[in-house]
């Protein structure tokens, strides 16, 4: 049985290859021959790593495994992560019964019929921002500024019953918050103009309620008001900046996949199955989510350490090909149903419904409005996110 002397096969995160939509070569490398191994953090530090898909779901839903990064030996990526999580705590880094107490109180909020429900605004807000980004006859646009973003964006502002107007302010916190050369110090600065915002107006909804998520909290009367500006700050910031990748980076995908695209605008039906291999194939959330064991483990070959941090590269998992054969082909036609790109276990994304749509709506509105999309910059010339913690396009110049 292999433990933590096992030496570091390389710094996490690993630099990616050629291939811009796949994991880095290292963590492939890593998969097919060592699938749980040491790794070294920014720090110095050590941790492990697993790859396979196997490994994943059993790390993710095991309970001697904690999402508490208050924990020693919790994984960090980086000095401005460890800094994130240094703020008020949120329940995505907590463990049950506490997790599951306060992520009951928005769960209702997320299930599919609700979510259902906002069909017809979202796609209003879709349609009101193509025909914006269509008006006076133009024929291009960044995608990123002028729909990716703004959609869930959007939506996020009235579920949580947060100002659009403040976007450019949120927008801007959370792209410091989720660079990965941000120094802590940059990180802490950006996270408390965001906590302190957020915090002012959960205040201001006592006095002025509405009909939005943190009213309804604020009502409930049993969280203080640092607590759901935390649960605030985490829903608006995982609620734009995912999909919004996601987004982009779906689009660029099938336009480097004419076939796949071809099938797409035939089958516009098909797009439920073919956000799921978008999610699968692309998996935005590229540094992997970190873990600390509670007791000792036995993980495959390896018996990880009570105190020791895991990393679950959900990419690599994703990619798995005694799970998804041909893996790194894009498919829309395989069933990617059991990807974990949501993540897997009790912290499985709770937003994912709303993504789902938010994305069903986007690629499906897209491809019926503008038939002749194109790249109106060479595939070379696109700044892929290599940089930030969720990963995409920091621009997507399209023409039509
Ligand atoms: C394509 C879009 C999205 C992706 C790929 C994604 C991915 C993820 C992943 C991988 C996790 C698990 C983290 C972990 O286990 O450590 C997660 C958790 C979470 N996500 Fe998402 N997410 C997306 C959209 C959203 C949206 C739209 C919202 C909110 C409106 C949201 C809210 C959350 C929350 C609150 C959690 C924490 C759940 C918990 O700890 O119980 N996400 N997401």
């Amino acid at each position: 049985m292999a433990t933590a002397a096992q030496t570091p096969r390389f710094t996490h995160p690993a630099a990616r290859g050629t291939c811009p939509f796949a994991p880095p070569p290292a963590y492939r490398q890593a998969q097919q021959e060592e699938p749980v191994s040491r790794i070294t953090l920014w720090d110095g530090s050590a941790s492990w790593l697993a790859t396979r898909h196997e490994d994943v779901k059993a790390v993710l839903a095991d309970p001697r495994f904690s999402a508490d990064s208050t924990r020693p030996g919790f994984p960090f990526l980086t000095a401005g992560v460890r800094q994130l999580n240094a703020g008020q705590p949120t329940f995505i880094r907590m463990d049950d019964p506490e997790h599951a107490r306060l992520r009951r109180m928005l769960t209702g909020d997320f299930v599919i019929k609700k979510v259902e429900a906002l069909r017809p605004q979202i796609q209003r807000i879709a349609d009101d921002l193509l025909d914006r980004m269509t008006a006076d006859g133009r024929t291009g646009a960044d995608l990123v500024r002028e729909f990716a973003l703004p959609l869930p964006s959007l939506v996020i502002c009235l579920l949580l019953g947060v100002p659009y107007q403040d976007h450019e302010f949120f927008q801007e916190c959370s792209r410091v918050m989720l660079r990965r050369e941000s120094s802590a110090e940059e990180v802490g600065a950006a996270q408390d103009r965001l906590v302190d915002y957020l915090n002012r107006l959960t205040e201001a909804k006592r006095t002025q309620p509405d009909d939005g998520i943190l009213s309804r909290l604020v009502e409930r009367g049993e969280l203080t008001t640092a607590e759901i500006g935390a649960m605030g700050r985490l829903l608006l910031v995982a609620g734009h900046e995912t999909t919004a990748n996601m987004t982009a980076l779906s689009v660029l995908a099938l336009l480097r996949n004419p076939d796949q695209l071809d099938h797409l605008r035939r089958h516009p039906e098909a797009v439920t199955g073919a956000v799921e291999e978008l999610l699968r194939y692309l998996t935005i959330v590229h540094s992997g989510l970190g873990r600390v064991a509670t007791e000792d483990v036995d993980l495959g070959a390896v018996r990880i350490r009570a105190g020791e941090g895991v990393v679950c590269m959900i990419s690599t998992a994703n990619r798995d090909e005694d799970e998804f054969p041909d893996g790194d082909e894009l498919d829309l036609t395989r069933d990617a149903r059991r990807h974990l790109a949501f993540g897997f276990g009790v912290h499985q994304c709770l937003g994912q419904p709303l993504a789902r749509l938010e994305l069903q709506i986007a690629l499906g509105t897209l491809l019926r409005r503008l038939p002749e999309l194109r790249l109106a910059v060479p595939f070379e010339d696109v700044r892929f996110r290599g940089d930030m913690l969720i990963y995409g396009v920091h621009e997507l110049p399209l023409a039509w």
